[in-house]
């Protein structure tokens, strides 16, 4: 009932009360009640008729207004109750002493129980056996909380079918009371088929991970064979070739000029192969990565960059103390040659800062440039995979690789190797 009607209802009484008093004053003073005793005698009889009449109103109306919130209720009951069985998650609700008793269709599906057998039994039926006290536990002090509904535990939970498989779920659970009862509600889902592509996931990138570095070795035991071969076979025989020239040059007869030239052209082009040779050999890799280690590496591909390409570079060495494996040492080398091939090739620098550092418990190794940088937003350009590769290289040896650029302001490559990952063999 609208809330003004039944102000104005609930004044009727006084308003009736004065409007008798009126009439009886009226009566009276226009004679025809005889006595003030007969006006208070009708007036009495008045008042008790209105207000039992009243009273009777009053409770025909309560009692229509609670049969019809009666039946609102059960109407809303009926309603929430269809919502709960057509979720499609399955919904489960437990009284204060965790015992079932709202086991919807999607719960009988996922659980595998029949709601009949499980409604009144205590949730432990749906929780495997070493999880049941902890389970416990927490829904009594989420119940102490006052939340009102939260998510179930930080990751995945288990929980248990009808025939004894275990299988991991995610559940939020809400709490309300009803006439006095606490009663607890969990919505659960069944991540059975995301948690198996996850691991499938994980197995497969762990593949992946492996066939790299194992590809990786490979490259670099070839690149090896070839460089050493190229150094010392060729090299060798090169330097006899040179050395029997010598030997020409000083037996040759004096008067033939042409014979002298030749001898000359032939020394020059051995002197330019031998150089290239050389060259050819540490770009593949440099020798001295597997006989001296890394520091000498870094600094002849430092100077050799700053050389070749007129780039002025600082090298700073603060940690030379490296006990690196030759994959650590390999990795890292192939990442500052990266970083500064990136440099020659993109950023327009004229400066090229390149740090060895030991920062907390981690091996550091910096490359920062002065050129025109880019926007590390952007996405992956295609059949570019030297940034890619740094990440790559970084996470087989336990590292990370942040790259930080911006357009106009330079580029600079950070390594950072934990200690204990330095110590791993890879
Ligand atoms: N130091 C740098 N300065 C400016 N731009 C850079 C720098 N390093 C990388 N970039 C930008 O990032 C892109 C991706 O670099 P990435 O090394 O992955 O590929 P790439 O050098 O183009 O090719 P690849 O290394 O496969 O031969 C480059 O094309 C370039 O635009
Ligand atoms: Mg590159």
């Amino acid at each position: 009932m609208d809330a003004s009607v039944r102000r104005r209802l609930d004044h009727r009484p006084y308003a009736a009360a004065v409007l008798l008093g009126l009439s009886l004053a009226a009566l009276l003073l226009a004679g025809v009640l005889p006595s003030l005793r007969m006006a208070l005698l009708l007036a009495a009889f008045a008042c008790a008729f209105t207000g039992g009449s009243l009273a009777l109103w009053r409770l025909r109306r309560e009692t229509r207004e609670r049969r019809s919130a009666d039946r609102e209720r059960r109407v809303a009951e009926a309603r929430f109750g269809n919502i709960v069985e057509a979720a499609m998650d399955p919904i489960v609700t437990v009284d204060d002493a965790q015992r079932i008793v709202v086991f919807n269709g999607a719960a009988e599906q996922v659980f595998g129980h029949a709601r009949t057998d499980v409604l009144g039994q205590p949730l432990d039926v749906l929780i495997p056996e070493r999880f049941r006290d902890v389970h416990r536990a927490h829904v009594a002090k989420f119940g102490e909380t006052g939340t009102t509904s939260r998510r179930m535990g930080a990751s995945v939970l288990r929980a248990l079918r009808s025939d004894g498989e275990e299988f991991p779920i995610e559940a939020s659970i809400s709490q309300h009371v009803d006439r006095g009862r606490r009663f607890y509600t969990a919505i659960v889902r069944d991540v059975t088929a995301r948690v198996e592509a996850e691991n499938a996931l994980r197995r497969s990138k762990e593949e992946m991970q492996q066939l790299g570095a194992a590809a990786n070795a490979t490259r670099e035991q070839e690149k090896s064979r070839i460089a050493r071969e190229l150094h010392d076979e060729l090299g060798q025989l090169l330097t006899m070739l040179q050395m029997d020239v010598a030997w020409c040059k000083d037996r040759q007869p004096a008067d033939d000029a042409a014979f002298a030239g030749k001898l000359d052209r032939m020394e020059a082009l051995l002197r330019t192969t031998i150089a290239a040779t050389r060259r050819i050999s540490s770009d593949l890799r440099p020798l001295m990565l597997d006989d001296l280690g890394l520091v000498p590496s870094l600094e002849w591909l430092v100077e050799n960059f700053a050389q070749r390409t007129g780039i002025v570079c600082d090298l700073t060495i603060a940690e030379r103390d490296l006990a690196l494996t030759k994959s650590h040492a390999t990795a890292i080398f192939r990442i500052v040659q990266e970083s500064l091939t990136n440099i020659a090739k993109h950023a327009k620098a004229t400066h090229a800062d390149i740090v060895v550092e030991c920062d907390g418990d981690a091996l550091v190794v910096r490359v920062d440039d002065d050129g025109v940088g880019f926007s590390a937003q952007s996405p992956r350009k295609p059949h570019s995979f030297g940034l890619f590769g740094l990440r790559e290289r970084a996470s087989l040896i336990g590292g990370t690789v942040a790259i930080t650029s911006v357009p106009g302001e330079g580029t600079s490559v950070e390594l950072r190797v934990p200690r204990e990952a330095l110590a791993e063999r890879v």
